[in-house]
């Protein structure tokens, strides 16, 4: 459920008119709901939360790539959220933003030293390591500083998540994680070095996974390592479970499966595991808690095709045009209950700045306003300023109340991020 309804005719992001926003902010622009943000949150907290008292709480470790916004992870820090991180600028984010070093998981496979060193002085929770060399190099750096990490290995299970290739994590031929029966062995290396201390297994086999089969394998995996592991003597407390959960885009397929089903199977699967566990969801908090909101340039009927030109591209929402993703489209004011089939397109100058083909919608014409949903997660983020368009601004509603968490810049501040060299600026 969400937070983005019509009323009267008009569709609203809670309490407050679409148009009216569109009206003081310009088009086009994110909007974000407080409330669904943490009705998802808590959604997802109680559908991995022991149910008898006294189990412990799981860290629910938000997948600050989804939405880096600092309102986004304000609002889920009050919540109690932790951070799932991937550079020391998302570190940064989310410690600006409130969530405690405490809470803080370090994930991928390319951490700089500098970026260990930012890390390590925070006394972050946890490192996920993805190789040899990396914790070799932790290891390093951590002596130096006289600090222990704490660290995960990422197994790869070599399972197919059965979801879009460029967003599949958990196969042997990707780059994530150390291949899973190579795992005994780096524990066995990680415990000669100083620094480091291997206190867990982390997983995460892809994202928008619409399939429980897949993470239930990788699951089972990893309780087998662990297993192992123990036999081997490696005292193991902690198993970070990921990410990956898919979310409704609503009218393209069916429901994926819900987060209170994702949790009975993994309560089934970790049961006997008796560790602390982590969780990393992203797109599941925050993706159906945004839309992108744009207006109709333009109507234009092509020799096959009527075109909707809206003001929007895919500089703002690259998602159709990276993984050929579905957006639903839904009109601000529904022209009653007028139908139209057309191809909704920007104004960047690829053809692949298309939106959707063919699609059957409401319809649309000049001026009017529409929203792409499900625009909450990897989104904004992944926004740029191609064709000299300018960064898309992202507004934040809490009942009645809204504010512009981030402002559209202005064409100066575009064009004075450049320098033109001295020796360009010279009289020959
Ligand atoms: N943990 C790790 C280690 C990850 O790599 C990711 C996502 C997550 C957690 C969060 O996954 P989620 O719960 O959001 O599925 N840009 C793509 C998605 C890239 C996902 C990258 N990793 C998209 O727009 O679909």
């Amino acid at each position: 459920m969400d937070h983005f309804q019509y009323r009267d005719g008009v569709l609203h992001a809670e309490d407050v008119s679409l148009e009216a926003l569109a009206a003081e902010v310009g088009t086009p622009f994110y909007c974000y709901s407080t409330a669904t943000l943490e009705r998802h949150f808590d959604v997802f907290q109680k559908a991995v939360s022991p149910p008898i008292a006294g189990g412990t709480a799981p860290l629910i470790a938000y997948a600050v790539k989804a939405n880096p916004n600092q309102a986004v992870i304000a609002t889920l820090a009050r919540k109690g959220a932790g951070a799932d991180v991937v550079s020391v600028g998302e570190l940064k984010r989310a410690l600006a933003a409130g969530i405690p070093a405490s809470r803080i998981v370090f994930s991928g496979v390319g951490k700089t030293r500098e970026e260990m060193q930012a890390a390590l002085a925070e006394d972050i929770f946890q490192f996920n390591v993805e190789s040899h060399a990396e914790a070799e190099l932790l290891s390093e750096t951590a002596a130096a500083m006289g600090k222990v990490a704490k660290v995960a290995f990422r197994v790869n299970p070599d399972v197919d998540a059965g979801t879009h290739a460029k967003i599949s994590t958990g196969r042997a031929e990707n780059k994530f994680g150390i291949a899973i029966d190579t795992a005994p062995a780096a524990f066995a290396r990680a415990k000669t070095l100083p620094g480091i201390e291997a206190v867990g297994v982390a997983v995460h086999i892809g994202s928008q996974l619409t399939d429980l089969a897949p993470l239930e394998r990788a699951f089972t995996r990893v309780g087998e390592l662990i297993a192992n592991l123990r036999a081997g003597g490696h005292a193991i407390s902690r198993a970070d479970l990921g990410g990956g959960l898919g979310v409704p885009y609503l009218s393209d397929q069916p429901d994926p499966p819900s987060p209170a089903s994702y949790g009975e199977m993994m309560a089934r699967v970790t049961k006997d595991w008796d560790v602390c566990l982590t969780f990393e969801p992203g797109r599941l908090i925050t993706g159906n808690a945004g839309i992108l909101v744009s207006r109709v340039v333009r109507l234009k009927e092509g020799k096959e095709r009527c075109f909707v030109i809206i003001d929007a591209a895919m500089n703002d929402l690259i998602r159709p045009s990276l993984y050929d993703a579905w957006h639903d489209i839904q009109a601000v004011r529904p022209r009653g209950n007028e139908q139209m089939r057309a191809d909704v397109v920007g104004p960047v100058c690829e053809t692949g700045d298309t939106f959707a083909e063919q699609r059957d919608m409401a319809r649309l014409e000049a001026g009017d306003l529409m929203v792409f949903r499900t625009a909450g997660a990897y989104s904004a983020t992944m926004a740029n300023s191609y064709n000299s368009r300018l960064l898309t601004p992202e507004v934040m509603v809490s009942g009645d109340r809204w504010a512009q968490i981030r402002a559209r810049p202005t064409y100066e501040q575009l064009i004075a991020q450049d320098t033109v060299p001295d020796w360009l600026n010279q009289e020959e």
